[in-house]
């Protein structure tokens, strides 16, 4: 085997290992979100992580390889990290807690769309179409899955800077109420805001 394909294959067997831990931390990370739309991208992004594990194994029999799995512990320590934060969400408000959780979920894509840019950019190096077309259709996703975390967060940090200034914000129709004596709300009277 060429050098450069033995990295392909590498990169291809960290991710296959690093996506399967994935998909048994998603679901925790689902559970434990507070916000219903963030629930939503946990849960969307369980069954694309499900995808991902079988297109790498598409993307190894393209290469005419066996899947291989090797233990990721870049991937083990960063969901380490998400149950952290789930176990100190469980003591913070709600909003905090999901920003917490969305920091670790944002590591993990992060972590996922440097190694797929990587393994991508070796298979079209070699000239392997196939197998970079399915590595770009899975970078493509964790891509997307990065941006809607962003796109959550952001009305979500806003209403928490309101909160620690006093304010509420609906995040549902923008409307912004004056800050009010009773100062913070509880998690009942926040609702799944
Ligand atoms: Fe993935």
């Amino acid at each position: 085997m060429s050098q450069l394909k033995e990295l392909l294959t590498k990169e291809m067997s960290d991710l296959l290992d690093a996506e399967t831990q994935l998909t048994e931390a998603l679901p925790k990370m689902a559970q434990a979100a507070n916000h219903p739309k963030l629930k939503e991208a946990f849960e969307k992004h369980l069954v694309q992580t499900q995808g991902h594990v079988e297109r790498l194994r598409t993307a190894f029999q393209s290469l005419g390889e066996e899947p291989e799995s090797e233990s990721c512990k870049a991937m083990q320590g960063l969901i380490e990290e998400g149950e952290k934060s789930i176990q100190e969400g469980s003591g913070k408000e709600p909003l905090a807690a999901d920003l917490a959780l969305i920091s670790a979920a944002q590591k993990i894509e992060h972590y996922e769309i440097a190694s797929y840019g990587t393994a991508r950019g070796l298979a079209r190096q070699m000239g392997l179409r196939d197998c970079a077309r399915l590595l770009s259709h899975t970078l493509g996703e964790e891509e997307s899955a990065d941006f809607l975390l962003t796109a959550i967060s952001d009305p979500l940090v806003q209403q928490l800077t309101l909160d620690d200034m006093g304010a509420d914000v609906n995040l549902d129709k923008g409307e912004r109420k004056q800050p009010t004596s009773r100062g913070r709300k509880s998690k009942q009277e926040r609702g799944a805001a």
